[in-house]
């Protein structure tokens, strides 16, 4: 495989996604389409998530050469996310990305979506000297789970969740307070008016061995804090007080989980955060305590990697490939769980 472009492509949700990437990492173009329906349905519905991705794709992707000005010649890689995910939108995605390389006689790479999350921090334009071995916490809508990086293809799951995730934690509770979906950053706004400590909340497994998340109790917990009080009703006082006290039990098991994983993991190089929940800013100052304790670095993608993005599937198989593989995974078939 030479080293001109490779093209990513990314629908394993509601966002799809395509970027191009020079052989060496750099980024030559990328662009995002992500999908509105869902917020007035208050959820992804993956039918039509998987109908928007095939709308999306043609236009994306010829907006992406475009930026980068190459024509779908100069690409010498095709990459498609092919779990874990929503089964219909791998299948538009990673067709589409097969469709592409068989038409032009390139390979096709077949990516992991959270190896494409855990590695990301790893990107020459980001930590060109972030070594192996290091610890990734993944906390997303659809993921919370540790992850210590041992190198390209290495991978060693320290813990996940047993319920929810916590971007659905956040989601759940903003819906709760009369929020829009998805509720993570208006939760945050609402709490920034709020006091951490008017409520006693749950920490679920704080102090527990191991790594393991629960998200369930603290969200029942929240519920039952409401109800009496009568959800359309809730003074906006109490809802801040409400969404302050549970961001701060989130933190609080958050920075637990992650000072047990680097217990596990104790060789780690840095503790990096990865997926759309580590927008938040006080998560972040949570975990950013746990890394300078160890001291170790804390490092927080920008915003728009740590959220589904190709520029991190693309970056996936640019590590296999200067790994020195040769993969070429036509008929690698998508597969919505992938442990
Ligand atoms: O990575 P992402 O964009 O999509 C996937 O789930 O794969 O993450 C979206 C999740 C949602 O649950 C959203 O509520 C949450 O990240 N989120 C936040 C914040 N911004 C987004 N949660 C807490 N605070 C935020 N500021
Ligand atoms: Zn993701």
């Amino acid at each position: 495989i030479s080293s001109r472009p490779l093209l990513a492509i990314e629908s394993s949700c509601d966002d799809t996604a395509c970027a191009v990437l020079a052989h060496d990492g750099t980024i030559l173009a990328e662009g995002v389409v992500s999908q509105k329906d869902h917020a007035i349905l208050g959820g992804v519905v993956p039918e039509i998530a998987a109908r928007a991705h095939l709308d999306a794709l043609p236009h994306l992707v010829q907006s992406v050469l475009n930026k980068a000005s190459l024509s779908l010649k100069d690409i010498d890689a095709f990459a498609g996310t092919t779990g874990p995910g929503l089964i219909g939108g791998l299948i538009v995605g990673s067709s589409y990305a097969k469709g592409l390389a068989l038409a032009l006689n390139r390979p096709f790479i077949a990516v992991n979506h959270i190896e494409g999350h855990v590695l990301t921090a790893r990107l020459p334009a980001l930590n060109a000297s972030l070594q192996f071995p290091y610890l990734t916490l993944l906390v997303s809508g659809g993921h919370c789970q540790c992850v210590s990086v041992e190198e390209t293809g290495k991978y060693i799951r320290l813990g996940g969740t047993i319920d929810d995730a916590a971007g659905e934690a956040f989601d759940k509770v903003a819906k709760m307070l009369g929020l829009g979906w998805p509720g993570g950053p208006a939760l945050e706004k609402l709490a920034s008016e709020g006091r951490d400590d008017a409520f006693t909340l749950p920490r679920p497994l704080k102090g527990r061995e191991g790594c393991d998340f629960s998200f369930s109790g603290l969200k029942t917990a929240v519920n039952r804090l409401i109800e009496p009080l009568g959800k359309g009703a809730l003074p906006r006082q109490i809802a801040a007080d409400i969404a302050a006290s549970f961001q701060r039990a989130v933190a609080d098991v958050l920075a637990d989980r992650a000072e047990h994983a680097l217990a596990m993991a104790p060789h780690s190089t840095a503790l990096v955060v990865a997926g759309g929940v580590a927008a938040n800013k006080t998560l972040r100052a949570a975990l950013e305590k746990v890394a300078s304790a160890h001291n170790i670095p804390f490092i927080a993608p920008p915003l728009r990697l740590c959220t589904d993005n190709a520029v991190m599937i693309g970056w996936a198989a640019l590590e296999r490939l200067h790994a020195g593989e040769e993969p070429n995974e036509i008929e690698t078939a998508p597969r919505p769980r992938w442990p």
